[in-house]
């Protein structure tokens, strides 16, 4: 059973007992992190398909180019629109979904994209040529972009708070299987003569999303989605069922009691309409300032140049004379699974901002070893061991600090008000710089336009340069903070000074009137303890 205290506001300490987490309680909450799956196996299975024989042969057309089947191959703005299109979908899906996640609940949205979805893989599926290829990803894309857009929120709101930062990481963790899966599963049908070598891949996405959505419909609907509806009833169910406790239990009612208290105390102080989202100025602590951070973040998380190795990988490895392309691309994805669970713990132990900014310099000195041995040695079998060695390095680097860091961030930093559509620009954001990064990548390497071969990393490094100056001048460090303490700390300090930043009633015996007043009114429990070795 855990116990927390917290300060009143007559400075005294008042101990509350949270539900104990059950195995049960814990798995009904961490399920949705399954949706990371989906949206790995669906950005990652493409790339093994366009480097597959059969593919080129029946989607392709005559071609000179050395990596053509049989003289066909599709063409370069053909290749970047099958890549590409799946992030435009999901950036309107994402959009979109910050609406309908508060309107028929982040539940039901995340089951209509299951749905929409399906759609999509059914047109894949049934594709031969270009044509039809191109909206069933784009159909597929606006459902996946409605399962990533709410699943981070639904898991936020009916996670326990202990454990909300790890579960958002499992998210991240389910991604890198999702790529894992497709991976393999495109190694194992590669080979493969007929349409089934592209059909299967593509017709397995759908299962993930069957179980996705008949999982959830059997979930309860988030608490707070019911409370904000004023169905107190059900939300005392829903959290019941969450929590393996009676609907009518004290920790029910307390938490429950937690929610409406926040809840109403944030109506009284905000509104939550879309133009909320950008008022409030340039201060640090304004929605519009929160939601650029999101959004770049996010852009940021893209500029890694991750998604490079992810999507075009098995073909650019073989432009630069690596043999098993299909390969060392499967090897590039185990490294991304298993390095991600190292930041479970890190992102708690450094926090976030360390991670990001030491993530970055980690990935952009793998990138520049790449781009300078790749061009001073062009072509050379210690190139080709460089390129695979240094990009699983930079594998490690991304998975464990940018790739969990920038969706843990963008679930902390809105105030709840605007949460949702807050989340929902954020992710939109990662989906729109995933289209523009997928689109124009081709036109870097492929033979025909930039052949850039392994300088196209002296980009990436110069990319991954600019994310170090982004975290360190602009993110701030909120591990261990409440949101209202959040809010407080955006006021009151800068991103670089952020991580020292202490409650007030912590530092010596000063009364923190505000954020008491805030926890007196909402019942709110700052997690203070991560700081309070810090506040000397
Ligand atoms: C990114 C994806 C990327 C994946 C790789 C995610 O956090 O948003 O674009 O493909 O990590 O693991």
């Amino acid at each position: 059973m855990a116990r927390w205290a917290s300060s009143t506001a007559k400075g005294g300490t008042r101990d509350r007992v949270e539900a104990p987490v059950t195995v049960r309680g814990y798995l009904l909450c961490v399920f949705a992190a399954f949706g990371g799956i989906l949206f790995g196996y669906d950005s990652g299975y493409i790339n093994g398909v366009l480097a597959m024989n059969f593919f080129k042969q029946e989607f392709g057309s005559p071609s000179n180019d050395k990596e053509a089947y049989n003289g066909l191959l599709y063409k370069t703005w053909e290749k970047s629109l099958i890549v590409s299109i799946l992030s435009a979908g999901t950036f309107f899906g994402a959009l979109v979904a910050g609406s309908v996640a508060d309107w028929v609940g982040r539940r039901s949205t995340i089951i209509a994209g299951c749905t929409i979805f399906s759609a999509g893989v059914i047109l894949q599926v049934a594709s031969t040529t270009v044509a039809l290829l191109v909206p069933g990803r784009l159909i597929a894309g606006f459902g996946i972009g409605f399962v990533s857009a709410v699943i981070i929120l639904y898991m936020s709101e009916v996670a326990p708070k202990r454990f909300r930062g790890a579960i958002v990481a499992g998210y991240q963790f389910c991604i890198t299987i999702g790529l894992l899966l497709a991976s393999v599963v495109d190694n194992g049908t590669k080979n493969l003569m007929d349409s089934s070598s592209y059909r299967i891949p593509m017709g397995l996405q759908w299962l993930f999303a069957v179980v996705l959505g008949v999982g959830l419909f059997l979930l309860p609907e988030s608490p707070r989605w019911y409370v904000k509806k004023g169905r107190r009833d059900d939300a005392a169910r829903s959290l019941g069922t969450l929590r393996g406790q009676p609907a009518d239990s004290e920790f029910v009612a307390d938490e429950l009691n937690e929610l409406i208290a926040n809840h109403e105390y944030e109506m009284r102080h905000m509104n939550a309409g879309w133009a909320d989202c950008f008022r409030g100025g340039w201060k640090p602590s304004s929605n519009l300032r929160r939601v650029v951070l999101g959004m770049a973040l996010q852009m940021m998380q893209q500029w890694t140049g991750v998604n490079f190795i992810f999507y075009y990988g098995s073909t650019f490895f073989k432009t630069v004379g690596i043999q098993n392309a299909f390969l060392v691309s499967m090897i590039t994805t185990a490294v991304n699974v298993c390095s991600t669970p190292i930041s479970f713990w890190t992102i708690e132990k450094f926090g976030r901002r360390m991670l990001l900014i030491y993530g970055a310099i980690g990935m952009l000195v793998c990138e520049f070893v790449i781009a300078i041995v790749g061009t001073v040695d062009e072509g050379s079998k210690a190139a080709g061991m460089c390129l695979i060695v240094f990009t699983c390095i930079y594998i490690f680097f991304f998975a464990s600090t940018w790739g969990p860091g920038a969706w843990v961030l963008i679930g902390e930093i809105f105030p709840l008000p605007i949460r949702a559509k807050g989340v929902a620009l954020s992710t939109a954001s990662n989906w729109f710089w995933n289209f523009v990064i997928g689109f124009i990548t081709p036109y870097m390497v492929d033979q025909d336009y930039g052949n850039l071969k392994a300088k196209v990393f002296f980009i990436w490094g110069a990319t991954c340069t600019a994310c170090v100056v982004f975290a360190y001048f602009l993110v701030p460090e909120t591990k261990g903070l409440s949101l209202e303490q959040v809010d407080r700390m955006l006021e009151e300090t800068t991103p670089r000074n952020s991580a020292k930043w202490v409650p007030l009633h912590l530092r010596g015996d000063h009364a923190d009137v505000s954020s008491l007043e805030t926890t007196e009114k909402t019942g709110s429990v700052p997690p203070v303890e991560h700081r309070e070795h810090r506040a000397v």
